[in-house]
């Protein structure tokens, strides 16, 4: 065992982002993918996925022989001191997590894992789900110290998280192992500005703090941030349906509301509603760790059910401007679940484009970076196209159901002229009405 090796497990937008960084800090660092195509992918010394900065990190990692690519547990785990286990969590049908990955991961790195080598959970984990993999480690005559270490990273922004933290929390029995991982972060921390520069992000330092819980807690703290920002959202919406319908603002609204600094303004932008791998997931997994242990999250529920019922309201909206939906012809930008991702997990703009295609609307969609991965949610009949032009000429409407940036930017009197009707549907608030009314065309928000 060498004492700067690690094996990441998993080389998804968590693990692929991890085992990139600490490559840079002073590791060697083996990212485990069992996906053959996507490993050859990272071979060439870039990411599956779109995620700005990088893939000149893993370039560079790959080239000088920190990052080691692999599928292989044997060649990589026996000889690290520490584990990182980033694998995926799907869901199950009534929306708990699905662990079988979490479970067979651990299961495999105990089997060969030295002595002293520490597993670090970095999946989100449902509370408790730790001090099972512990007994399972014991069930195999193991005694590993094991450290749960939740990710906060946002897709889109996943260097500039990882390499200016809010916080970093670590969470086991071993205190030992906790104060290692958190000396990992440290590590990172030194080489931080290096590797930003490298990647072009944003050097934008952020006091970050290092906090050690117990296990339990670490668990907790993870799906409790994400259900909690959910659940602003979903205030956020509630509030963006009674402006609609008592006339007021919701975006001047919330810039006061959020002025107040025991409120704060993140995470209240009003829209279509949230998507992704992580918050549909976790408030649905958080209400099934309550139910398991006989507390009923009622809040989350609520948050959950106004979540759901975004996508329609924006068609209802739209409807009510442009009459009977069926023979209409719409266009909706945006199908990744936000700005600066290719990712479509539970992404709204696909289930705008598929209500709409549902209800006989000829419908055409465009994303910037998403289109290749929305194929296969979106319905056979939606038309997907290669520009922003492409999708809009012609239309009735033209709805903005994601917040890249260049959406803001369009001619938007050109846009105008290649449609047959008027209507633009911001249904992420981004752009700004009396400019979309100045060239001519109807606007409507969600909750403006
Ligand atoms: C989220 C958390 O923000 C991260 O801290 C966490 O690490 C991550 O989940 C995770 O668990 O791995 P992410 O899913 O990448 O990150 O995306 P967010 O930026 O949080 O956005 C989630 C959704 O909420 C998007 O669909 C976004 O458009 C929507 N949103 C966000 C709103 O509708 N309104 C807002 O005000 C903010």
């Amino acid at each position: 065992m060498e004492e700067k090796t690690i094996t990441v497990l998993g080389a998804g937008y968590v693990g692929l982002t991890t085992a990139a960084l600490l490559a840079h800090s002073g590791y060697k660092v083996f990212a485990i993918e069992p996906n053959p195509e996507r490993l050859d992918v990272i071979k060439t010394g870039k990411s599956f996925f779109y995620e700005e900065g990088l893939d000149p990190i893993i370039k560079t990692a790959i080239d000088n022989g920190s990052l080691i690519p692999t599928n292989s547990y044997e060649d990589s785990v026996p000889s690290s001191s520490i584990v990182f286990s980033c694998v995926g969590t799907p869901d199950n049908p009534d929306g708990s997590s699905n662990l079988t990955y979490v479970f067979s991961a651990a299961e495999q790195a105990a089997g060969l894992m030295q002595q002293g080598s520490i597993f670090v959970q970095k999946s989100t984990v449902p509370v408790r789900t730790g001090e099972k993999i512990i007994e399972l480690f014991e069930s195999l005559g193991k005694t590993i110290p094991y450290v749960s270490n939740p990710e906060f990273l946002r897709e889109g922004t996943a260097l500039y998280d990882t390499l200016y933290f809010d916080r970093v929390v670590t969470g086991g029995h071993d205190q030992k192992a906790v104060n290692t991982i958190l000396d990992v972060y440290r590590e990172l921390e030194k080489e931080r500005d290096t590797i930003a520069s490298l990647a072009g992000v944003n050097a934008e330092p952020r006091k970050g703090k290092y906090i050690a819980t117990s296990l339990n807690s670490a668990e907790l703290i993870k799906v409790t941030a994400n259900a909690f920002l959910a659940l602003k959202i979903s205030f956020a919406n509630s509030i963006a349906k009674l402006s609609d319908s008592v006339d007021a603002d919701i975006v001047e609204v919330m810039d006061a509301v959020g002025a107040d600094e025991r409120i704060g303004r993140a995470f209240l932008n009003a829209g279509r509603g949230y998507g992704g791998g992580c918050f549909p997931k976790d408030v649905s997994g958080l209400i099934s760790s309550g139910l398991d242990n006989g507390i009923d999250l009622e809040v989350m529920q609520a948050a959950q059910a106004v979540n759901r019922s975004m996508p329609g309201y924006v068609v209802e909206k739209l409807k009510k401007h442009i009459g009977e939906l069926d023979g209409k012809k719409v266009a909706v930008l945006g199908l990744a679940f936000k700005s600066g991702t290719s990712d479509v997990r539970k992404s709204p703009g696909v289930a705008i484009a598929n209500v709409l295609s549902h209800a006989g609307v000829t419908t055409k969609a465009y994303d910037p970076q998403a289109n290749q991965e929305a194929k296969q949610d979106l319905r056979r009949d939606v038309v997907l196209t290669d520009s922003h032009t492409d999708a809009i000429s012609g239309v009735d409407a033209v709805i903005i159901a994601t917040e890249w940036p260049e959406f803001k930017d369009y001619d938007f009197a050109a846009l105008k002229e290649l449609m047959s009707g008027d209507v633009l549907l911001d249904a992420v608030n981004i752009v700004e009405k009396t400019m979309i009314e100045s060239k001519g065309l109807v606007y409507i928000g969600v909750g403006r």
